[in-house]
């Protein structure tokens, strides 16, 4: 293993004023994108809309890596470029997701956990010689009367360091994504509980498992409280919330966070990213940044419609969603920056 490539690797990918866009939706969750906006769920709409998003001008001055699904690996432009080359032409690092989803987790009635390391070694071998250079696995962990139970906590901590370990063995950096929904009505207070004990699990499961922590990018869920719940924190209190879990559960030579939106409004996720940077710059050891599907793209999907004559306005969206991740992640963005 080169822990001097993935390290660098890591930190590129974490540099200045960029995130990363998860531009990973499996077939079938970007169908049900398009099913609720009437936009035929095909594979030659799937190859459009992804080829709007590699080809929006700009996108490059804030996004160092892109999350791509298998499928978006072989699909190319009209006039035959693939688009992994567009994003290496541009300087946008491409990357994969290799997870194959999360499934009912059997004895454990409503907790999910995530398939795909059977042949992942040789998938990440072919990855890697396609020019992928980073991974992304997601485990889903819910709150609920009785659950998440430890068991489920361990069971996908242990997971994604195997899955970890595979990437850096393949000279691809791995995203390690233990995502606690905001499925529920719980409060940001049992979120925060939630998430610190998921993330001191995953962390221990990686150092026992000898991941090289400083070639590895964290993707965490903000501190939030569920969609159901009537509490309502300010930017502020979420950062607040967040910064302090980061601090107690993630070891300082991680190289960067990158956080998923998981279906906060896009302006939401924006400003509780700036508070962070506004209010603990000083304190936080690691790079903070962005790595949204949701909070990036969803208002350019719903411009574009499926219809050609929208493609401009589309990326333009996209790319401004972008720049205002990227003026957070430098602790300047304001709410009059949305328009
Ligand atoms: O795995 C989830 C994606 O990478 C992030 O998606 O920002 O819509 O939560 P999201």
């Amino acid at each position: 293993m080169n822990t001097t490539l993935l390290d660098t690797l890591a930190k590129q990918l974490m540099q200045g004023n960029k995130g990363l866009l998860a531009m990973d939706e499996s077939t079938a969750t970007c169908n049900k994108r398009f099913a609720e906006l009437g936009i035929p769920q095909t594979e030659a709409y799937r190859r459009k809309y992804r080829d709007l998003i590699v080809n929006a001008p700009g996108l490059e001055d804030y996004i160092s890596g892109a999350i791509l699904v298998d499928e978006t690996t072989r699909q190319s432009t009209d006039d035959g470029k693939l688009f992994i080359d567009i994003l290496k032409q541009k300087g946008i690092i491409p990357g994969i997701k290799v997870d194959e989803g999360a499934i009912p987790m059997i004895g454990f009635p409503g907790e999910k956990i995530t398939e795909g390391l059977d042949g992942l070694a040789d998938r990440l071998k072919a990855y890697y010689t396609q020019g992928l250079r980073f991974a992304k696995w997601r485990a889903v962990i819910t709150i609920g009367s009785d659950i998440p139970s430890l068991t489920c906590i361990k069971s996908n901590a242990y997971t994604l360091a195997r899955y970890a370990m595979f990437c850096q063995d393949a000279g691809l950096v791995p995203i390690v994504e233990p995502e606690v929904v905001m499925d529920g009505n719980h409060s940001i207070q049992k979120c925060a509980e939630v998430t610190t004990e998921v993330l001191h699990t995953v962390f221990n499961a990686l150092y026992q498992h000898r991941v090289d922590l400083e070639g590895m990018i964290l993707k965490p869920n903000m501190i939030l409280p569920g969609n159901d719940s009537a509490e309502k924190p300010t930017a502020d209190q979420v950062a607040e919330a967040t910064v302090k879990c980061l601090l107690r559960t993630v070891p300082a030579t991680v190289p960067g966070i990158a956080f998923l939106s998981g279906g906060q409004p896009a302006a939401d996720a924006s400003e509780r990213l700036n508070s962070m940077h506004k209010l603990f710059d000083d304190v936080m050891p690691w790079a903070l940044t962005y790595s949204f599907s949701r909070a990036v793209q969803q208002p350019a999907l719903e411009l574009w419609n499926g219809k050609d004559e929208h493609i401009a306005v589309a990326q333009e969206a996209l790319v401004f969603r972008a720049s205002c991740n990227s003026a957070a992640k430098m602790g300047k963005y304001t709410a009059a920056m949305e328009r």
